[in-house]
């Protein structure tokens, strides 16, 4: 049966605002999704019944309380973990600079780190800063960069015994690569090192399961998946509670608090609420079509998982058919996995570049018919200096997320087959 989310835009209040008389187009996924009702409707919520600081005796310290608590199980279901090893912050580069500080405390100069050229530099510059201030040595693995993948001889003969820690990307902002973290987590630990994941562009579109995964720590964004800005880091419990932390005194010594420094963003963690509450409603209709792949999951994971299982099948489907549609107008150069029979690897996140134009161009072409792209590295800086593309503007980025749909790519790809003609 063929998928139609289309229902499901009606969700989102921002989908209906028009430009020049044209409903707006959002392919700037990947830099931040939309929100459904449901996030301001807890925002708001939280904002008229429940403003307080955490741990008082009166009523809305106690709302407070509860809403910190949902967010974190809530959290924990969508990732696999438990609630008291979610930690939650500004955004996922903070979360990831407090980490190193920490992790880097126990290095010793002759040690070495693992970073990856296909990342965001939000998990390549927090562990090069790190590791320049213990004397570490950084060791960074190259891609294939015909279908910018990770270059796996590369890694394996970078990861040694004296190798500390991976820090690896599960799929590119930049170019939608699935890489296997599975695998590297198990080449990491068979040297004793830890695995560092960063999953930021992995939740939004494809199942998670930090226990199968194995990893010992997996970052992600609630505004990359419905909610608001808001880091999100699963930690393994070992870690979370062995590690020195910078924090304050008087702050508790437990988890996930030992982590959560200062007072929190209570309102983001109410509107995280409202997106998993979307997304539990997207996945409470598809339970059915994907009960073999759900095995054992029960209550609130179940039906996020099933958002994600039916999100994954949407998103490839209209991946490829944009792929397919760039592929059809000459000049066009795509960078990362095209080939449909290996569409599993890699997200519905696609950029692309052409001959003579300038990708900044093109991205204030498809503005000015209120179509938002992104253009340029998206902080993917070594990729796109590996690629050649630093000095000529990068990519122009197109990723498509659930609300998107076929007539909008088809909106954009006229625009773009225009500029070819000169128009
Ligand atoms: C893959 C990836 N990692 C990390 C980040 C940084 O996330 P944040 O904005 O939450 O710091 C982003 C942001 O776009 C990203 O795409």
């Amino acid at each position: 049966m063929e998928l139609d989310l289309s229902p499901f835009r009606g969700h989102f209040p921002s989908l209906r605002q028009k430009y020049q008389g044209k409903r707006l187009v959002f392919f700037d996924n990947p830099g931040g999704t939309q929100v459904p009702q449901s996030v301001i409707d807890h925002t708001t919520s939280y904002f008229q019944d429940s403003v307080a600081n955490v741990h008082g005796g009166f009523l809305t310290s106690q709302r407070t309380d509860a809403v910190i608590e949902e967010c974190h199980v809530g959290l924990a279901a969508l990732l696999g973990g438990a609630p008291d090893e979610i930690v939650l912050g500004a955004n996922m580069t903070t979360l990831t600079f407090a980490l190193s500080r920490s992790l880097a405390r126990e290095w010793q100069p002759g040690d070495e780190i693992v970073v990856t050229t296909l990342d965001h530099d939000a998990n390549i510059t927090p562990w090069r800063m790190a590791a320049e201030e213990r004397g570490v040595t950084v060791r960074q693995v190259d891609i294939n960069p015909a279908d910018c993948t990770l270059d796996w001889a590369d890694l394996t003969s970078k990861i040694t015994p004296r190798t500390k820690l991976v820090a690896v990307g599960w799929s590119s902002n930049a170019v939608g690569t699935i890489t296997d973290v599975r695998q590297v987590v198990a080449l990491a630990h068979s040297v004793g090192a830890l695995c560092f994941v960063d999953a930021v562009q992995a939740v939004p579109h494809i199942p998670c399961d930090v226990a199968a995964l194995g990893a010992d720590f997996v970052a992600c964004s609630a505004y990359k998946f419905f909610g608001p800005h808001i880091g999100v880091l699963w930690g393994r419990r070992e870690h979370l509670e062995r590690l020195t932390v910078y924090k304050v005194r008087p702050a508790p010594e437990t988890l996930p608090s030992r982590w959560e420094t200062g007072t929190q963003n209570h309102e983001g963690q109410a509107a995280i609420n409202g997106a998993l509450e979307y997304l539990g409603g997207l996945g409470v209709s598809y339970i059915d079509r994907y009960e073999q792949q759900l095995g054992s999951a029960s209550g609130q994971r179940l039906t996020l998982l099933a958002a994600l299982h039916v999100i994954e099948e949407y998103e490839r489907d209209l991946g490829q058919y944009l792929i397919a549609a760039l592929q059809s107008i000459p000049g066009e150069r795509i960078y990362g996995i095209t080939a449909p029979e290996r569409a599993a690897e890699r997200v519905p996140t696609v950029a692309f570049c052409r001959e003579g134009l300038a990708p900044q161009a093109i991205a204030a072409r498809l503005a000015a018919h209120g179509i938002a792209v992104w253009s340029g590295h998206y902080y993917a800086l070594a990729l796109v200096e590996r690629l050649g593309l630093a000095q000529t503007g990068g990519m122009v980025r197109v990723g498509l997320a659930h609300y998107n749909t076929r007539d909008e790519i088809d909106q954009m790809l006229n625009l773009v087959e225009a500029m070819r003609q000169g128009d």
